[in-house]
């Protein structure tokens, strides 16, 4: 494929005076071209989530549906729950020992917790990217693209690989970047470009749903831009949960937002959710407001 990567102007979505415009973005990556075919987007749906650390509520009855092809963003102050309700959502949550959950998590309608359902099948479907990049270091940059196919079972050869590669590398924003390195170590890239290098990654498992833990609060806001402006082609082909505590963020990339709140020792809830523009234009709960015009958290 050889899918050049023009330079576009991001639109900015209209919203409350309180959450200021930034700059134009920076180069952006184009939109890499369709590859071998994907999955229908699916929806995620947890229905009554309650998470305990020990005997602890952490989080108590949380519903939320994130649509498909979506991009929902979590938000809400520290501590309220926020990774906690996303690491549940492709079972990362049982892997603390002491951690209980109730509830059920609906991938295109099917739980994932179900007896008959696989931890790997979640993990595969239902991928992740943390807050600090992981690439592996002494890997190379196409390797640590590679690096996951094995969940696939899938075969695959060389120039399936190569097609692959660069279609996950273009959907990541990093591939005229990395283009004549390929061989390079991962580990040689700069923190926003191994962030890049990790949705790489994670997208040529082509999982179902990303969800992305602050996935920008490690690098500077070129990055940062570059990272929101793939995301939209990312959510071309997957469902995407994003949590954020850049509420200029959740206004520019999410179509829909969760505010989450743990008042007071109380196990977090989430407050309000709907429309992203919504929200932050005409929110319906006051600590809402109060949440995204920086009033506290
Ligand atoms: N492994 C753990 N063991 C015990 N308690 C935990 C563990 N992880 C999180 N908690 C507790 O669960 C609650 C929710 O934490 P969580 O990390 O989900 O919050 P968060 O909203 O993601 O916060 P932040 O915005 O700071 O990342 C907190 O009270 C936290 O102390
Ligand atoms: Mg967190």
């Amino acid at each position: 494929m050889t899918t050049a990567e023009p330079t576009s102007t991001q639109v900015i979505p209209t919203v409350d005076s309180a959450v200021p415009v930034q700059e134009p973005a920076p180069a952006a990556p184009a939109p890499p071209a369709p590859q071998t075919p994907q999955a229908p987007l699916a929806e995620l749906e947890a229905r009554d989530i309650s998470c305990w650390f020990g005997d602890r509520l952490v989080l108590d009855r949380v519903s939320l549906t994130m649509p498909a092809g979506g991009i929902t963003a979590l938000i809400g102050p520290s501590g309220c729950g926020k990774s906690t309700f996303l690491r549940t959502l492709n079972r990362m949550h049982e892997l603390v020992p002491s951690a209980k959950l109730s509830g059920e998590v609906l991938l295109d309608g099917e739980d994932i917790y179900a007896a008959e359902k696989k931890l790997t099948d979640a993990r595969r479907d239902i991928g992740m990217v943390f807050q600090k990049p992981n690439p592996f270091p002494a890997m190379s940059i196409r390797d640590n693209v590679l690096a996951g196919l094995k969940l696939t079972g899938k075969r695959a050869n060389r120039s399936e690989k190569d097609d692959l590669v660069e279609h996950c590398l273009k959907l990541g924003g990093l591939w005229n970047e990395v283009k004549d390195r390929l061989d390079a170590p991962g580990g040689g890239l700069s923190g926003g470009q191994q962030q890049r290098l990790c949705i790489a990654r994670s997208m040529a498992i082509k999982p179902r749903v990303l969800l992305m833990d602050e996935p920008c609060s490690a690098l500077d806001p070129t990055s940062t831009r570059v990272i929101e402006e793939t995301m939209k082609y990312l959510a071309e082909e997957v469902t995407i949960v994003i949590v954020t505590h850049n509420m200029q963020q959740a206004a520019r990339v999410s179509d829909q937002c969760a505010f989450f709140l743990a008042s007071q020792g109380t196990p977090g809830v989430i407050v309000e959710h709907g429309d992203t523009v919504a929200m932050f234009q005409n929110p319906q709960d006051e600590r809402t407001s109060d949440y995204v015009n920086g009033r506290f958290g």
